[in-house]
């Protein structure tokens, strides 16, 4: 199996060069408006923005952000297949302007844009992000009632285009090796997600990227590779119209899906070619560590006295339904850079990167287990 992912440095108000009904899913995580970080950015995008700020109009400078967020919404909603999911990482900022401390509520923001352009929106996540330690709540003082909550929480916010769900052709492998496992669809599906953090850290670059993924606040890998698994199948398209480091790409490989990104920034996407080769081997221990926990899960239900119904077809091991049993991972064998600049007006030379991956069935480990 093949997979192909495109990149494009440009602008996502302008998605020109992706066909329209061409995605299945959106995976992606915008700027997000009134964090500091962003201004100078958002500012490029729309001069007012910077006024509106300098003039100490929270408010206005809010709803300039997002009318060019909105501007990107647009875009999305053409790619989209009927059906298709758009997975939505974002989190509310809190900022003090003109002495005036407050929460912009960029998830409620976001959530009215999707709603207004006919999405329907899905039940969301929650995403907690473990608590570092007391200084969080430094200044705040213990007398009331002038201190505020600290923000811990971003959210994963869904929606589907369109009123019905996605057809597949009847008994279609694609899909049905693309399940996931009982007890994954149980921490997956859960509305808070507390275990991210850390879980495939490792697997997450070494100590160079660091800088990088700072400045880019670049989400943990396990973020878009659980909603790729969760909400497309091989075969897919995923897009990620805010690329950054490229993440939702790596997870797209390890997942066995196509992907495609858009980003302003090309040192982001320039950077991208050094972590390519380490691709066969980050998407090998992303699958096998799903098959490793799933082995504990195995253990751990046996030893509460619980047994299993079903085997899987391509693993050694049992499932707890009957839909787990065509469960196949992939991994990536090979991956090459290809010329993927194209004449479609939207792109130039040299503002397009493509690569082409060679997926295999992910194999047992060496112990043959
Ligand atoms: C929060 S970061 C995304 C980080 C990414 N999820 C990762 O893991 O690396 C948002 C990214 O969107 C990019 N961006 C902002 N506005 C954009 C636009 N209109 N078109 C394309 N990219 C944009 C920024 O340069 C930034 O890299």
């Amino acid at each position: 199996m093949e997979t192909t992912h495109r990149v494009f440095v440009g602008d996502s108000r302008d998605l020109a060069a992706i066909d329209d009904d061409s995605v299945e899913l959106v995976v992606t995580s915008p700027p997000y408006p009134m964090i500091e970080m962003w201004d100078e950015l958002f500012t490029a995008l729309d001069p007012a923005i910077g006024d509106a700020l300098e003039s100490g109009d929270g408010r206005a400078a809010f709803d300039a952000m997002h009318a060019q967020l909105d501007r990107v919404w647009a875009e999305l909603e053409r790619v989209l297949v009927d059906g298709g999911i758009a997975c939505l990482n974002v989190g509310d900022a809190t900022r003090t302007i003109d002495g005036s401390f407050r929460v912009y509520p960029n998830h409620a923001r976001v959530l009215e844009a999707f709603e207004s352009r006919g999405f329907d929106p899905l039940p969301d996540v929650l995403w907690r992000k473990p608590a570092n330690s007391a200084a969080k709540f430094m200044g705040s003082g213990m007398i009331p009632p002038n201190a505020y909550v600290t923000l811990e929480h971003e959210y994963v916010l869904l929606f589907r285009k369109g009123g019905e769900s996605r057809g597949f052709e009847p008994g279609a492998d694609r899909r049905y090796e693309a399940a996931y496992f009982w007890e994954e669809r149980n921490r997956w599906f859960t509305d808070v997600w507390t275990d991210v953090q850390g879980e495939l850290q490792a697997l997450d670059g070494g100590d160079g990227e660091a800088d990088l993924r700072d400045r880019s606040a670049a989400y943990p890998l396990e973020i878009p590779y659980r909603l790729i698994c969760m909400y497309s199948a091989y075969g897919d398209t995923v897009l990620d119209p805010f690329w950054g480091t490229g993440t939702t790409t790596l997870a797209a490989m390890c997942a066995g899906r196509n992907s495609l990104g858009s980003e302003l920034e090309a040192a982001f996407v320039e950077r991208f070619d050094d972590r390519v080769p380490d691709v066969p081997a980050l998407s090998r221990s992303v699958g096998r560590a799903r098959l490793e926990r799933h082995r504990e899960f195995v253990a751990s239900r046996r030893e509460d006295g619980k047994g299993f119904e079903y085997e899987a077809d391509y693993y050694d091991t049992p499932v707890v339904t009957k839909m787990e049993r065509g469960i196949r991972l992939r991994e990536v064998e090979a991956i090459e850079s290809i010329d993927a600049d194209t004449d479609d007006g939207n792109s130039g030379d040299g503002d397009e990167y493509g690569y082409r991956a060679e997926h295999a069935p992910l194999g047992l480990g060496e112990d043959g287990r």
